[in-house]
């Protein structure tokens, strides 16, 4: 590859997970060049029935490149993390569709869901969710282990030193600190090669130096390793590791931002809030 900074192109993420026969985007929202690689269109998921019935996510299209770090960003109950689950297939839409890749999760029965999370989806959590009777690097191997697969040992050798644990691997996460162990997390997302990883508030339990370690981790996971990476965050600064941020309010997409700085992610976030508060006096 001539470009050291990307030892993957984009191309050979994607071309890996994604269907080359699949139509193109129909929102249009695509990067030229770039596949996406997860995208919902006109999704909706509405929770409840009657008095208890909560719309989550109201008609929402967005496009996610390969290749790109982008974080979500929105109020408490914006329909953040249902935005991210419904993608992820880790839950189902009420009307309208979401691809991994190529594929489109509505067409998936159990089985296929199953298989699509295990091999093309990684999840970070807020909390680590890290087994504490197992050392860092059985934690790491823990999903293919159980799927009966062997992980690509160059590839797990790349992401355990991007995330700069290679001396740690022995230590039970009660043996790390709480970045270490999101990173023990990080590591674990990515270790299986997905098209895509979301990661809803990863730094959410983490001091500023730690979660600026794992934030560094994630920005290299892309630049250098030629992952894709959607993060939900409230923070500006965390928001401002990321090339694009896509802010929800109420259910909807209401702004998309390129190349963000902490300074920029906090001028829409005054400007989209002042409404929004407004609304709700
Ligand atoms: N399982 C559920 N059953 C019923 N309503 C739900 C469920 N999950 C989420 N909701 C509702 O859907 C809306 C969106 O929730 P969601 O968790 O996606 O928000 P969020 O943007 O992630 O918020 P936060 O920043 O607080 O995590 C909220 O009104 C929430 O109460
Ligand atoms: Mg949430």
């Amino acid at each position: 590859m001539p470009n050291r900074t990307r030892p993957f192109a984009p191309s050979d993420v994607a071309s890996s997970r994604m269907d080359p026969d699949a139509p193109s985007s129909p929102s249009g929202t695509d990067l030229p060049g770039r596949p996406a690689a997860a995208r919902a269109e006109r999704l909706t998921k509405v929770y409840g029935a009657g008095e208890t019935r909560v719309t989550a996510l109201d008609d929402v299209s967005v496009s996610f490149a390969a290749a790109e770090f982008s974080a979500i960003m929105g109020p408490s109950g914006s329909g953040k993390s249902t935005l991210m689950h419904v993608m992820a297939g880790l839950d189902s839409a009420t009307s309208g569709e979401a691809w991994i890749g190529g594929t489109p999760l509505s067409t998936l029965k159990d089985k296929g869901l199953t298989a699509l999370r295990r091999d093309s989806v990684g999840f970070i959590f807020q909390q680590f969710n890290l087994l504490p009777t197992l050392s860092a690097g059985e934690n790491i191997t823990l999903p293919l282990d159980i799927a009966g697969r062997k992980a690509d040992p160059d590839w797990l050798a790349q992401v355990v030193d991007a995330v700069g644990l290679a001396d740690r691997l022995g230590h039970r996460p009660s043996e790390l600190s709480g970045g270490q162990q999101q990173r023990v997390a990080c590591a674990r997302a990515l270790a299986s090669r997905p098209a895509v990883v979301f990661a809803d508030e990863p730094t959410g339990n983490l001091d500023s130096r730690a979660g600026a370690e794992v934030l560094r981790f994630l920005r290299r996971s892309v630049h250098e390793l030629g992952q894709t990476v959607v993060m939900v965050t409230h923070d500006p600064v965390a928001a401002s590791y990321a090339d694009r941020v896509v802010f929800l309010a109420d259910g909807h997409v209401v702004d998309d931002l390129r190349d963000p700085t902490a300074e920029s992610v906090l001028d829409r976030i005054k400007a989209l809030e002042v409404p929004l508060h407004d609304a709700e006096a």
